[in-house]
């Protein structure tokens, strides 16, 4: 009799949330194949790890697990391993894995995640290397497989790729052009997750608010929410990433007005110094930013905004770094993600005259996470008193006593209290803030709604 022992695989992603989703997708190819997953890579059929190429420290942590892989490989040689995602969809980086880690079964891009379970075969019956990319994209693909472990909250793409070549980033060129799915895939998709009990979808681009203008059909990004907010039962709709270029006015008011696009914008605003805003080819200026900001609170006065901030790009004096510290002021966000700058190779920022030093960048990081944490702080300090919608994530991975879960506006919560699970929205009284995070217990408001212990009017 054939054995009947499932194969396993591990996966590690790196980088964003476009990673997570085309992780889910090679999760549900091999659900279908007939893995199981398991967290040890020891004693495991399968690894593979999802690469990310937006700054260099991401591709070292690759690399050097890869060779620790080629020790374990050693002792049991049937262990397949395989890389793929962003950073080898470079070329070069592809062959120099294929050369230097020889032990390596299999390399594959982002632009051929459908093709995985033939890829896969190819490799398990190979001796060398299975290294397959392609160039560009094809068409959106439809209909891939996926197995999201999340029961609560789901990834949604709405556009692949990006067009802003950005001068520092390498996304472009790993990800191609900009492609947008077709809102009736987009709303079956989040029809059905609705229906499977999922409470809130972020949709994903790399710059959502140019949704739309490759379609044949007239509609753009706030188009598309309003349809969502209109057509599914979802309770909570996100998005990211935002980019200021694009931002308008239109989608300012839809924010205020669908009441289940949740309180809060990521819009990155990279530095806040024109020249280098323009060196950066961001394509707007640190007041037109501001004025949207503006527009953005006239138009939904409850929102949180967060933002990227990148420290250090070249040509980057202290003056320069001075206007990022007013407009991380003058905006207050609620929370910020700050990098160092990082030279990509093939990217046009890599060979700018005036490369920032090290000591100066990190010393200007600091003093950038010390006035953020400030607003952050403030921020969450606002929330004490006040009872908030939590959708609750499960209990606390530090404290398995307390629950944890998200504000609308999209703040951490760890609280207290009977009867919570994870996937309820529940109204909690917020007792205490962090810097990052707030605490709070379950108010008894939830009466009515949640705990059926008592009962209602
Ligand atoms: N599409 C998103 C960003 C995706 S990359 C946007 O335009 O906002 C996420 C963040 O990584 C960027 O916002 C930027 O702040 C940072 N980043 C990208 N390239 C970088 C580099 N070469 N060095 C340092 N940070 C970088
Ligand atoms: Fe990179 Fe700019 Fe595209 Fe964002 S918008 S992915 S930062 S090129
Ligand atoms: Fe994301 Fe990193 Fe690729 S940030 S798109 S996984 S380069």
């Amino acid at each position: 009799m054939a054995d009947m022992k499932k194969k396993t695989y591990t996966m590690t992603v790196f980088g964003c949330q476009m990673n997570e989703r085309d992780a889910e997708t090679l999760r549900g190819f091999l659900d279908e194949i007939g893995y199981e997953e398991v967290d040890e890579v020891e004693g495991a059929d399968l690894v593979i790890m999802n690469t990310c190429a937006v700054r260099q420290k991401a591709e070292e942590k690759v690399f050097g697990r890869i060779g620790r892989l080629g020790v374990l490989k050693k002792e049991n040689p049937e262990m397949m391993i395989a890389v793929c995602g962003c950073m080898v969809q470079q070329e070069d980086v592809a062959k120099k894995i294929k050369k230097s880690y020889p032990f390596v079964d299999l390399i594959f891009g982002t632009h051929n995640i459908a093709a995985f379970p033939e890829l896969l075969q190819r490799a398990a019956e190979s001796k060398e290397t299975v290294l397959d990319l392609w160039d560009e994209a094809g068409d959106v693909v439809e209909g891939l497989p996926v197995t999201r472990k999340d029961g609560v909250k789901a990834w949604v793409n709405i556009t692949y790729g990006c067009n802003n070549f950005c001068s520092y980033c390498i996304v472009p060129y790993v990800r191609g052009r900009e492609r947008s799915r077709k809102p009736e895939e987009i709303i079956n998709e989040i029809k059905a997750l609705a229906k499977q009990g999922f409470k809130e979808v972020t949709l994903l681009g790399q710059n959502v608010n140019s949704y739309g203008k490759d379609l044949e059909e007239e509609m753009d990004f706030a188009d598309l929410l309003v349809r969502v907010d209109r057509e599914t039962d979802i309770n909570r709709i996100r998005f990211m990433t935002s980019h200021p270029r694009d931002f308008t006015e239109k989608l300012a008011k839809v924010m205020g007005e669908c009441d289940s696009v949740c309180e809060h914008v990521h819009l990155p605003i990279q530095a806040g110094s024109n020249r280098i805003l323009k060196l950066m080819n961001r394509g707007y200026t640190k007041e037109h930013y501001l004025d949207l900001v503006d527009i953005l609170r006239k138009y939904a006065p409850d929102c949180a905004l967060s933002t990227d901030i990148i420290v250090g790009f070249p040509g980057e004096t202290e003056e320069d770094f001075l206007d990022t510290l007013d407009v991380v002021d003058r905006v207050g966000y609620d929370m910020a993600f700050t990098f160092l700058y990082s030279p990509r190779s093939g990217t046009p920022a890599a060979d700018m005259p005036h490369q920032v030093a090290n000591e100066v960048k990190k010393e200007r990081f600091q003093r950038l996470l010390e006035v953020q944490n400030k607003h952050s702080l403030r921020h969450n300090q606002e929330a004490v008193g006040k009872t908030v919608e939590v959708l609750v994530e499960g209990p606390s991975k530090t404290d398995p006593g307390v629950m944890t879960g998200r504000t609308r506006s999209s703040k951490t919560v760890n609280f207290t209290g009977e009867n919570v699970n994870a996937g309820d929205l529940v109204m909690v009284e917020i007792t205490q803030a962090r810097t990052w995070s707030l605490l709070g217990r379950k108010s008894v408001e939830n009466r009515n709604t949640n705990d059926s212990s008592v009962s209602g009017d």
